[in-house]
C-alpha cells in the first residue's frame, strides 16, 4: 500500500539522518522542504523531495495544494489512565485553596487512586480509551502513560494492564511507566520504607514477568518522595531493566535532578523550579529536561524557565502531562502554543521540542519524530495556513485537518 502526498506547500521537520536529539544551540533550526512530495509505503515513511523529483508511481494520491505535513506530535508525559475526574477541586481552587492544602484535605491524587481503586479494569479502559482517541485526532502519534493512580498492588498492576491493552488495541506508539511512588497511601502514611518495599519487591517482579512497563518514575518532592527515596526506587528500577523518567522540581528543588542524572535516567520532567545549579548538572549529559505547560498554566504555578534553558544549550521536550488534577487536557497544540506564548519559546524551538525531542524522552527517535526514510508514517497534515508560524499562533483553535498513523488516516 503507497500513499503519495504532493504539492505539499511546506514539510516540515525533514532530517535526512537519524538523530537522537536537538540539543538548544540547534532547536532554532526546524529545516523544511518547500513544494515538496512525500511517499509512504507499507506504513513507512519511504521517499521525499521536492515536486521537480515526484515520482509517477502507482499509488493513492493526496493532493496537500496549500498544506503542511509534519512529523505527529510526540507526548512524553502523560497520566491519560485514570477513572473519574477532579472538577471539584478545580473550582476549590478557583475560590481560593492552593494545589497543596487540597492534597491535603485528601483531594489530589488519593482522591484520584480512591475512583481507581473503585473502578473495574474494563471500566478504566473504555475511560482511558476515550481520551486516547482524542489525543490522536488532535495529532499526538506517540504517547507515554503512567501508572501511578492505583498506590496498591493490585491496582497498579490493574492500570499497567489497561496501558498494555490500549498498545494492543491501537496503532499510536504508546509507552507505559511505572510510577507507584506517586504518592504515599494513607494506609502507609507512618510506614513509607514499608511501601516503598512492596513496590520494590512485590509489584515490580509482577510487572517484569508481565513486560508490563519500559520506564519507572517517583514524584521527588518535598511531602512526596524524597532524594533518598527517588534514589532506592531508581535502583530498584536498574535492577529490572527500567530506565528512570522523573518527576521533579514542580514546587521545590530539592536535588532529585542531580540524583536523576547520578541514574542516568531518561527524562526530568516538571522543573518549574529550577536552579543555576541544576542547569549546569544537566549540561552535557543524556537526560532530556521536559516542560509541562499545560500544567503551569492550569495551576497557576511558574512555567519552566525554558527560555533560560535553552539558551544555555539545554536540550528541551515539551509534553502535556494529561491527568485529572494538574492538567486535564492532552492538547499537544495548546502545549506548542502556551510554549511560545508564555516561555518565549519560538515556534521552530517548540516543534522540534514536541516532535524530535520528545520521542527521545520516551526512546522512540528511531521509529518517530521527524519526516526521515524508514521512520514510521505517523503524520499531521495541516489546515491551509500561510507559514508554520500560524500553527502556535492559533492557540486554542489548532491547524491540525488530518492525521495519519503508520500510513492510514485516524478517523473519529
Ligand atoms: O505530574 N506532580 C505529580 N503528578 C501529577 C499530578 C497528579 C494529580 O494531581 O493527580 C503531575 O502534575
Ligand atoms: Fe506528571
Amino acid at each position: 500500500m503507497q500513499i503519495l502526498f504532493k504539492n505539499i506547500k511546506e514539510l516540515l521537520q525533514v532530517r535526512e539522518d537519524k538523530i537522537d536529539f536537538i540539543s538548544g544551540k540547534e532547536m532554532c533550526v526546524l529545516p523544511t522542504l518547500k513544494n515538496a512530495f512525500l511517499l509512504v509505503k507499507n506504513g513507512i515513511i519511504k521517499d521525499f523531495g521536492t515536486m521537480e523529483d515526484c515520482p509517477n508511481i502507482d499509488a493513492e494520491i493526496v493532493d496537500a495544494t496549500g498544506r503542511m505535513i509534519l512529523p505527529s506530535w510526540c507526548d512524553s508525559h502523560t497520566h491519560l489512565v485514570y477513572a473519574g475526574n477532579r472538577e471539584g477541586e478545580f473550582v476549590d481552587r478557583i475560590k481560593g485553596l492552593t494545589y497543596n492544602e487540597i492534597a491535603e484535605n485528601g483531594g489530589g491524587i488519593l482522591n484520584s487512586a480512591k475512583k481507581l481503586q473503585a473502578t473495574s479494569e474494563d471500566e478504566l479502559y473504555k475511560q482511558s480509551k476515550k481520551r486516547l482517541e482524542e489525543i490522536i485526532l488532535l495529532g499526538t502519534g506517540a504517547v507515554e502513560i503512567k501508572s501511578g493512580y492505583g498506590l496498591t498492588k493490585e491496582s497498579e498492576l490493574k492500570m499497567l494492564r489497561v496501558i498494555q491493552h490500549l498498545k494492543e488495541n491501537y496503532p499510536i506508539e504508546i509507552k507505559a511507566t511505572f510510577l507507584g511512588a506517586h504518592a504515599l497511601p494513607k494506609e502507609f502514611e507512618n510506614s513509607k520504607p514499608e511501601y516503598l518495599e512492596l513496590l520494590i519487591n512485590e509489584v515490580l517482579p509482577i510487572i517484569e514477568k508481565e513486560n508490563l512497563t519500559d520506564f519507572i518514575d517517583v514524584f521527588c518532592e518535598k511531602g512526596y518522595f524524597s532524594v533518598n527515596d527517588t534514589k532506592l526506587i531508581l535502583e530498584a528500577g536498574k535492577k529490572y531493566g527500567l530506565q528512570g523518567k522523573i518527576h521533579v522540581n514542580q514546587f521545590n528543588a530539592i536535588g532529585g535532578i542531580q540524583e536523576g542524572i547520578k541514574h542516568n535516567v531518561l527524562s526530568v520532567d516538571h522543573l518549574e523550579e529550577i536552579r543555576d545549579i541544576d542547569i549546569e548538572a544537566l549540561k552535557n549529559t543524556q537526560t532530556m529536561p521536559v516542560a509541562l505547560p499545560s500544567c503551569s498554566y492550569f495551576l497557576g504555578i511558574p512555567y519552566t524557565p525554558a527560555r533560560k534553558m535553552i539558551d544555555h544549550g539545554l536540550p528541551l521536550a515539551l509534553a502535556t502531562d494529561y491527568n485529572p488534577g494538574s492538567t486535564p487536557s492532552g492538547n499537544m497544540n495548546f502545549v506548542v502554543a502556551t510554549a511560545c506564548i508564555k516561555m518565549k519559546m519560538t515556534p521552530e524551538e517548540a516543534i522540534n521540542a514536541a516532535t524530535i525531542n520528545g520521542a527521545y524522552a520516551m526512546n522512540l527517535q528511531d521509529k518517530v519524530g521527524s519526516i526521515t526514510r524508514g521512520k514510521l508514517a505517523n503524520l499531521i497534515l495541516t489546515k491551509e495556513i500561510n507559514s508554520y508560524n500560524y500553527i502556535p499562533y492559533s492557540f486554542g483553535n489548532h491547524s491540525v485537518d488530518k492525521v495519519y498513523l503508520k500510513g492510514k488516516e485516524a478517523k473519529n
